[in-house]
């Protein structure tokens, strides 16, 4: 099992950033990168005012959060990666530029280095096989909030070897998490089970003619949700469910995985849940 004392976290949006706060909340040197450096301070932005919170409500001293700040550190080069023991993949959620991204994470890490994705709904097998060493090659998926959210699901992907899967899952339990382990099938764990829920959810909006307030009140009071549906589809992004909801269709063909037409149309109106201030809800003023 690789001894992990670097890491680096790719993407720095909602969850490479909830990620990478993970990671240097628990003494872990992390590099982030982003696409520019004004989106990597964006994140370091996001960062610090959690982290900040917490300092607020006497869950974290100010020096440990200043520590934590200062293990973090930008870069826009996948180079800058080069000495990093665990790489966790957090881009846009598209096969191909994850394919082409590992295979560049192959050439600049060390051999030692374990590469992980944050992959919701790609099959992990088909990324790690666009390098050369796929024994190196495990799925990582936290979910959103990850600071918040207890589950990470390590994925063993039909040729991750042993000492990838162990050096995931331990660091996943020293981030403080309860690591699932499974095996690479279309949406893992959850998302198998939530994604078709959610999109039965949001159907039913229409077919029993209710707000989405009222769904949202009676998910939660009638079945202990901690969050309505619809307030959790704004949450995790409309785009990101639309995507994984199709991913999982295309796979498994299951018409209860196809995303109801009423959230596509949402996406295309670019009407994104929180991160666009408006979904189902509006938020004022548009979280990050
Ligand atoms: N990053 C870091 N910290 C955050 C954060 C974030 N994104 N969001 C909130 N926090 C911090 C804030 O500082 C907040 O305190 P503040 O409002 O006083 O500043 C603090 O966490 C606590 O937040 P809340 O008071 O809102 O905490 P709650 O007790 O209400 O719980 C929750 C929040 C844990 C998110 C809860 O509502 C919940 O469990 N919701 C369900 C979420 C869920 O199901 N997620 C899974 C989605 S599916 C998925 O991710 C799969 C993927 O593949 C798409």
């Amino acid at each position: 099992m690789a001894i992990v004392n670097k890491v680096g976290v790719v993407g720095l949006g909602a969850m490479g950033a909830g990620i990478a706060q993970l990671c240097v909340e628990a003494g872990v040197k992390t590099v982030g990168r982003e696409l520019s450096l004004e989106l990597g301070e964006r994140a370091k932005g996001r960062i610090e005012h959690f982290l900040t919170r917490k300092v607020e409500k006497g869950r974290l001293d100010e020096a440990a959060r200043d520590a934590a700040v200062d293990r973090l550190s930008l870069t826009t080069d996948l180079d800058e990666l080069a000495d990093c023991d665990l790489v966790i993949e957090a881009i846009v959620e598209e096969l191909e530029p994850k394919r082409q991204l590992f295979a560049t994470l192959e050439r600049v890490c060390p051999p030692r280095a374990v590469l992980a994705t944050n992959t919701s709904a790609l099959s992990v097998t088909e990324i790690a096989a666009a390098t050369s060493t796929p024994e190196r090659v495990v799925g990582m998926h936290f979910f959103n909030p990850a600071p918040l959210m207890p589950l990470v699901e390590i994925v063993r992907a039909e040729l991750t070897g042993d000492d990838a899967f162990d050096t995931a899952f331990a660091f996943g339990e020293r981030l403080g998490k309860t690591p699932v382990g499974c095996h690479d099938t279309p949406g893992f764990v959850v998302n198998r089970v939530l994604i078709p829920l959610l999109n039965d959810c949001l159907r039913v909006l229409d077919e029993a003619r209710i707000t989405p307030e009222d769904l949202d009140t009676a998910l939660r009071a009638g079945a202990g949700w901690p969050m309505g549906p619809c307030e959790l589809v704004d949450l995790v992004g409309i785009d990101v469910h639309v995507d994984a909801s199709e991913a999982l269709y295309a796979k498994l063909r299951e018409p209860r995985m196809a995303p109801p037409p009423r959230l596509v149309a949402m996406k295309n109106a670019g009407l994104l849940g929180r991160k666009s201030g408006r979904g189902f809800f509006t938020y004022d003023p548009p979280s990050e």
